[in-house]
């Protein structure tokens, strides 16, 4: 079978490098890829929210799979495009999609089908939110409520910046149209989790748990990122709670969206705060994490294909999970400067030197004559696994240190909080 993968990151390395290890796998394509994918699949040149290009693509192709990486495509509707022309795509529909694509839209869902979640109230005028503002102690988190490329959450420890996050979102538009509306809402205190299950519209199947680490500087300080690295599995979901998550988070959306008439397919990806209370949502994504998927896939046993085709067609109650017990830890080397600006590219070197066992997800990369060089903010995720958590971290950080670019910074504390929590 053919697969066209849609996008450029180090989740779509990781998703087109576990696909090629399915044996009815014949060729992968990527729209528009990376300097590190361009090893495993032809990239081709189409831009990831450019659904026109991406079905004419897959039709001239006969591909017999499209998986689908990044937000955007999927809130667009690509799925919905792509079934219309009998073309077999993983992902939710434009309607399920609004799980992500909209906060509004996420949070009365969940009070609909009472799944926890920090408690808030939504705006669609400054006036009405900057009133609203007296309903809530500090800090207060305000949100934009479309999509804002992980940037449209703003915690505000004082009123004058809540204030001042509002008018940026509602009067400057500094999000666009995904400030028409906002949502302000309780500032939750625990640990964070990442949950992805994956959907059929009526069963599910979840993996294993995964932590990101937002924030740009170690201990969790600095701006956040896209995401600075991630391990599998956190220890903060025990089993009990993953039992929880299950019940009291997965399954009464994907039976809510069942009865919305918005049946839920492709990977349901909810972000948990594990409170004193229990688990609360955060916000979904209706794709694969970044760079979750990195920590996570490496660990999957189970032929991803297979997976994905339960998932389209509707087979995921027979469906069982194998998975590798050794945890698995991802660290980003970003390019110096980010989150903010930052130059691009540089020459990578020291790719020859990594350990066998360790893989090297491309996330802004380049080739440039015979050189790899950097395109974006997040550069590289190395991944490694290791006996323990203890054994993964010392393995992952050792083939860190042997890639070099200009500029180049990374976090030295990936999977220091499973490691305290032994
Ligand atoms: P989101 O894009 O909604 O995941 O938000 C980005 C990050 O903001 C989350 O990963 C949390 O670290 C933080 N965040 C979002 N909502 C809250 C909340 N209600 N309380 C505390 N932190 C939050
Ligand atoms: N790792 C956070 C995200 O993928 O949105």
């Amino acid at each position: 079978m053919k697969i066209l993968v849609i996008g450029s990151g180090g989740r779509e390395h990781a998703l087109v490098w576990k696909l090629k290890q399915s044996p009815r796998v014949s060729e992968i394509f990527c729209a528009p890829g990376n300097g590190g994918i361009a090893g495993l699949a032809s990239c081709v040149d189409i831009k990831a929210d450019d659904v026109p290009g991406l079905l004419k693509f897959a039709k001239d192709n006969k591909i017999g799979l499209t998986v689908v990486g990044p937000e955007i495509p999927l809130v667009a509707g690509v799925v919905d495009t792509f079934e219309k022309h009998g073309l077999k795509i993983f992902g939710p529909s434009k309607a399920a999609a609004r799980l992500e694509g909209s906060k509004v839209f996420a949070k009365d869902f969940m009070v609909k089908y009472h799944v926890p979640t920090a408690k808030y109230l939504s705006f669609d005028t400054l006036e009405a939110a900057v009133a609203g503002l007296n309903e809530f102690t500090l800090p207060v988190v305000v949100k934009a409520d479309g999509l804002a490329a992980g940037k449209g959450v703003i915690i505000c420890v004082t009123k004058a910046e809540a204030k001042l996050a509002l008018s940026e979102i509602m009067i400057q538009k500094v999000f666009k149209d995904a400030g028409a509306k906002v949502v302000i809402e309780e500032f939750l205190v625990g640990e964070e989790a990442s949950i992805l299950a994956v959907a059929d519209g009526k069963d599910f199947v979840i993996l294993e748990s995964s932590q990101d680490h937002k924030r740009i500087f170690d201990d969790d300080k600095g701006p956040n990122t896209g995401g600075m690295g991630a391990y599998s599995p956190a220890p903060v979901v025990t089993p009990a709670l993953m039992k929880k998550i299950a019940l009291q988070v997965i399954k009464p959306v994907i039976d809510g969206m069942k009865k919305e008439g918005a049946p839920f397919k492709g990977i349901l990806y909810a972000g948990i705060m594990v409170t004193k209370q229990g688990p609360k949502v955060l916000e979904f994504n209706t794709r694969f994490g970044d760079p979750e998927t990195q920590a996570v896939l490496p660990r999957l046993k189970s032929d991803l294909l297979e997976v994905m085709l339960a998932s389209v067609e509707g087979g995921l109650r027979k469906m069982k999970l194998q998975w590798e017990k050794r945890p698995c830890v991802c660290v980003v080397m970003a390019a110096g400067g980010y989150p903010g600006d930052y130059a691009t590219g540089k020459v990578i070197t020291g790719f020859e030197k990594v350990s066998s066992e360790a893989v090297v997800f491309h996330a802004g990369t380049r080739q440039d004559g015979d050189f790899i060089v950097t395109s974006g903010g997040r550069v590289l995720g190395v991944t490694a696994l290791g006996q323990d958590i203890k054994d993964a971290i010392k393995n992952v950080y050792a083939d860190v240190g042997k890639i070099s670019f200009d500029g180049v910074q990374y976090r030295q504390d990936i999977g220091k909080k499973a490691l305290d929590r032994r």
